[in-house]
């Protein structure tokens, strides 16, 4: 039977073993996408090193750039995705000591918030870069991640980052870097939106008298099974709400009041103003 994995003789480098890498690290080897001796990581943390080589078996290096040069790609079925997985304010000084570093055949995958593209390839001097945009629920292998790769980046490339970023969730490839920043006001900053509306729902629980672990009971499942009813169902939501919006009853009572209250235009205005922010915070 044809190999049908493209990470089968892909080796990755993980440039900075934190949440995220591990994350990836863990899904890439239950999903047995890659074994542990496809991986390498580095991380400045002699404890950090060890923990995560005793865990899953990685080798680890004190030094980014000797981590990145050891997955050259040796022969033409072999293929190497080093990930950039740095906190966006240490960016600078990890890209500086990697310049030049590369092989034109490796691909680099950037999961630091906000970084363009455009410097990461400047900086580095090379072409083929990927820009991701995860979500926290990626913690628990259900995140939504957006993504778009410079011209460079060849087919190969992209369904291998597809298979990476299915370690993490769901993914789905974007027009161009606008978008990235449209998605994360949308699905990145989403949790809060949605943390938000949870916590007011729990404690408006409490203020009618439940303890409050009754109420964050009832949130947490009618949260969970509103949306797994809303995607298994694929109806639109404004059917689903009618659904349940008997005339005179406590849904009607309930919308007129968010309605009154200006929840719909409070949440566009969110999300608006977190794109505007995403896109500022790009360009310093
Ligand atoms: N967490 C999320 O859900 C999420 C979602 C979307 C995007 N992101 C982005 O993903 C990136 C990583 O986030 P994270 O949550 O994984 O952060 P993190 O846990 O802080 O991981 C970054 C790691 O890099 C290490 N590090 C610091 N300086 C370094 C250097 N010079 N070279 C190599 N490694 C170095 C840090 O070590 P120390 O701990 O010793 O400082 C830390 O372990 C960030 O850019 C973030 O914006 C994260």
């Amino acid at each position: 039977m044809a190999d049908t994995n493209p990470l089968s003789n892909c080796r990755f480098a993980f440039v900075g073993c934190g949440v995220m890498a591990e994350v990836i690290i863990a899904g890439l080897l239950r999903k047995k996408l890659v074994g542990p001796e496809q991986i390498v990581g580095s991380h400045p943390r002699q404890a950090r090193r060890e923990e995560m080589h005793v865990k899953y078996g990685v080798e680890m290096f004190e030094s980014n750039r000797e981590a990145v040069t050891g997955t050259h790609p040796e022969g033409p079925d072999n293929s190497s995705i080093i990930v950039l997985a740095v906190k966006p304010q240490r960016l600078h000084v990890v890209l500086e000591e990697l310049k030049g570093a590369f092989v034109k055949e490796q691909l680099v995958v950037s999961i630091v918030t906000g970084a363009k593209i455009e410097t990461i390839a400047e900086q580095l001097l090379h072409a083929s870069v990927v820009r991701t945009m995860p979500n926290t629920p990626a913690q628990i292998g259900e995140g939504m991640t957006a993504w778009t790769a410079s011209s460079e980046v060849n087919e190969q490339q992209e369904s291998q980052v597809r298979a990476m970023l299915d370690a993490l969730g769901k993914n789905v490839r974007v027009e161009n870097e606008r978008q990235i920043d449209m998605a994360t006001a949308l699905s990145a900053t989403g949790p809060t939106y949605i943390y938000l509306m949870m916590e007011a729902l729990i404690d408006a629980g409490v203020h009618m008298g439940f303890s409050r672990r009754v109420a964050e009971d009832l949130v947490h499942q009618m949260m969970r099974g509103a949306v797994l009813f809303a995607v298994e169902s694929h109806k639109h939501p404004a059917e689903l709400r009618n659904m349940v919006t008997s005339p005179g009853g406590t849904s009607a009572e309930a919308i007129y009041q968010m309605e009154k209250g200006g929840l719909r235009t409070v949440l566009s205005k969110a999300v608006w103003a977190a794109f505007q922010r995403a896109e500022s915070l790009g360009k310093i």
